[in-house]
């Protein structure tokens, strides 16, 4: 398997002067499913970050290399291009005071867009979140009008419906029912191989569909 991220010698401490004194490394492949694990405050969501590009003044001593270059040295094409490929799930989602099907699709209308949205809906994890489609339409929704899960899965639907190469998902069941999550990793079981995912996670059913494990301590 194709090496996609190298994460070498990472310390969470350097990078936010808060975190524990770390030293982390790692790899994923491509279209493997690594899962994240460790305790509050260890450093899980800065290594997303790090991995996004979103800390790359901040990373002094440690690199994370991405398809075998250094993140620290992308120019802004290669950036663009990392952007496009990428779908982060952060801890906390933001809704759009817009639409239900334009806070998924974020106003890209491509056909496969719109196919890879009409699926998604079409998922048992997504039944609820169908019915509200159904009821409001072009109705404005907001964070007020919606439940900590379904804010959480509109934001795995978004994240999913930009097809992307990586996907991270942060802490992406903590609102979730035990029966919504179970759906909601079955559908990512089945999507093995054609994607790689990054599962950040304090719950221990996500980590079962993982290919490794990495405790961030
Ligand atoms: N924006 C920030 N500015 C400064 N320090 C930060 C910031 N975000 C996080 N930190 C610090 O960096 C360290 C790592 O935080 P991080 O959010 O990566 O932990 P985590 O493992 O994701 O925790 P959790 O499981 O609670 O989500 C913590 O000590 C935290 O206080
Ligand atoms: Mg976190």
């Amino acid at each position: 398997m194709n090496n996609l991220i190298n994460i070498n010698e990472l310390n969470i401490n350097d990078i936010m002067s808060s975190g524990s004194k770390n030293n982390i490394s790692f790899r994923i492949s491509e279209n493997e499913y690594v899962g994240l694990y460790g305790n509050s405050g260890s450093g899980k969501s800065t290594i997303a970050l790090c991995i996004l590009g979103l800390l790359t003044k901040e990373l002094k001593n440690g690199t994370v290399y991405i398809n075998n270059k250094d993140i620290i040295k992308f120019t802004s094409q290669e950036q663009a291009k990392w952007n496009q490929s990428v779908a982060w799930v952060p801890q906390h989602i933001r809704i759009l005071n817009s639409s239900l099907k334009e806070n998924i699709l974020f106003f890209n209308h491509a056909p496969t867009k719109v196919s890879k949205f009409e699926n998604i809906m079409s998922q048992d994890w997504m039944n609820d979140i169908r019915e509200l489609l159904l009821n409001y339409q072009d109705s404005h929704i907001s964070e007020k009008s919606l439940s900590g899960g379904q804010i959480q899965r509109i934001g795995i639907a978004r994240a999913l419906c930009r097809c992307p190469k990586l996907l991270i998902l942060d802490e992406f069941t903590s609102a979730l029912d035990k029966s919504r999550e179970m759906m909601l990793i079955n559908y990512l079981s089945q999507l093995k191989g054609s994607l790689t995912i990054l599962i950040v996670t304090h719950r221990p059913r996500p980590l079962e569909i993982c290919d490794k494990l990495v405790h961030i301590v």
